[in-house]
């Protein structure tokens, strides 16, 4: 199975935030998971009208790509953009656009129902258990 691919898990999905607070190509929004055993931030976006989340960790370099916390696309709103060294990610599949970019953007499933948007874990991506 690819890496990040939705997979039946034991838990149930999260509330990551409301529908309106995610606006077309604006601001993500993080939540925080723990993915293959380390915790990590992982962030949800609008891009042609769909919620897509991605693991927060550049390709290049295995570092969290937002140096401006939660802004992620460029100013034509049409890229994801590591601030690092430039690499340019594909909003809706997470998929290398150009830059240094080494391999995709590892993709987390959502959903969005009734005005909120959820992630849903996996096997290798879990919620945080307190
Ligand atoms: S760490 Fe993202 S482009 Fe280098």
């Amino acid at each position: 199975m690819p890496e990040g691919a939705p997979a039946v898990s034991d838990q149930a999905p999260v509330a990551v935030c409301k529908s309106a607070d995610l606006l077309e190509a604006g601001r993500a929004v993080s939540f925080d998971l723990v993915y293959g055993g380390q915790t990590c931030r992982a962030f949800v976006i609008r891009f042609e009208g769909q919620v897509q989340a991605y693991l927060n960790r550049c390709s290049h370099v295995a570092m969290e790509m937002d140096w401006q916390l939660d802004r992620f696309f460029d100013d034509s709103g049409r890229w994801l953009l590591c601030a690092s060294h430039g690499a340019a990610y594909r909003p809706d599949t997470g998929a290398c656009a150009g830059g240094p970019c080494k391999g995709g953007l590892i993709r987390i499933s959502v959903s969005e129902v009734q005005g909120v948007v959820f992630w849903h874990p996996t096997y290798i991506a879990r919620s945080l258990e307190f």
